[in-house]
This record gives structure tokens, sequence and C-alpha cells, in this order.
């Protein structure tokens, strides 16, 4: 069966609680791998059947690791996962869009086919000390990734997309 590869960068917690919910729910319908943007490389790209990426974003950008696995990523795996079904999940203090657009952007590169519309998670963090603290994610935010998670896993094990 098709394994969905989550590959996630974090910070102060945010993220990994978002990515680590969404492998438990994927778990449920298939094999799931869950890597952290520094140790994920190409091997591990092309050995799966979808992606689920999840960062946070850092001065209106993708996290600087999240973005070096991309570059590190890009040109080996172009032209060779054309097709596969990814979704991605944001995890900002108050904003999220530009890092959704970049890695929209780089998936489209790729031509990879978004199947889930792209999550943002906003904790909210507006002094530097609560932007540096470590998160929490409410349960109502895991719930949505979750449901990301489960959705592409169940995907992937029924052949739909
Ligand atoms: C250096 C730095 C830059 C940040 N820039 C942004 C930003 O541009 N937009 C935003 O919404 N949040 C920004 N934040 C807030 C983080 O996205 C927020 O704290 C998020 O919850 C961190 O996720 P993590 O816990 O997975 O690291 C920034 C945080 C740091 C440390």
């Amino acid at each position: 069966m098709s394994t969905l590869l989550i590959v996630y960068h974090t910070r102060t917690g945010g993220s990994r609680q978002m990515a680590e919910s969404a492998a438990d729910a994927a778990r449920e319908h298939g094999p799931v791998l869950v890597m952290t943007a520094d140790q994920a490389g190409p091997a591990d790209l092309l050995k799966a059947g979808g992606y689920l990426f999840c960062e946070p974003e850092n001065l209106a950008a993708i996290s600087g690791v999240m973005k070096d696995f991309f570059d590190r990523c890009y040109y080996p795996v172009l032209g060779r996962i054309e097709g596969r079904p990814y979704a991605q999940m944001v995890c900002a203090g108050s904003d999220g869009e530009n890092a959704v657009r970049q890695t929209a952007r780089i998936a489209t590169g790729w031509r990879l086919k978004e199947v889930q519309p792209p999550l943002i998670v906003c904790t909210h963090a507006q002094t530097p000390e609560a932007i540096l603290a470590e998160k929490t994610i409410p349960e109502a935010d895991l719930a949505k990734c979750r449901e990301i998670g489960a959705a592409l896993a169940a995907g992937l094990a029924m052949g739909v997309f």
C-alpha cells in the first residue's frame, strides 16, 4: 500500500503537534512515515505515494529548515513524482498566507495534486516572549489536522487520487 510521507519542521512545537495529530489519524488508514525536514530527502519523496507538508511561517516565509528540505529535494525528484497527491498545514502567529503560497508554488513545480485545502493554524502569538514560547495547539485545530491526515491516507489506500 502507498505510504503517506509527512514532512514537518517546528521551532516551538506547534507544527510538530499538528503533524503528529495528522499522522495518528492517517495510521488508521494506511502506512505513514513522519520525518523532520532536516532528515527527509529525495529518496523518501520517491518512495512515498503522497505528501503532507507542515511548518511554521517565519518572516513571511516557510521556515528556513523546510525551505532547505525543498531546495535539497527539488531537482533530484523533478519529473519523478508528478501527479502524486499532497496537502499542507502551516502554523502561524497571525498570518501564514505567504508560507502557503510558497509551498503551493513548489508543489506546482513538482506537478503535485492538491487534494485538501491548505490549513493555517494561528497561535496568536504577538510578543517576542509569546512567539518564542513552546506552543500548545488547541484540540479543535488538532482535529482539523487529523481530518487532513485521515483524508490523505484513506484516499491513498483507496487509490482515488
Ligand atoms: C523568527 C520568527 C518569525 C516569525 N514570522 C512570522 C510571520 O511572518 N508570520 C506569522 O504569522 N507568524 C510568524 N511567526 C510566529 C510563528 O509562526 C508562530 O509562533 C508559530 O506558532 C510557530 O510554529 P512552531 O511552534 O511550529 O515553530 C514567527 C516566529 C518566529 C520565531
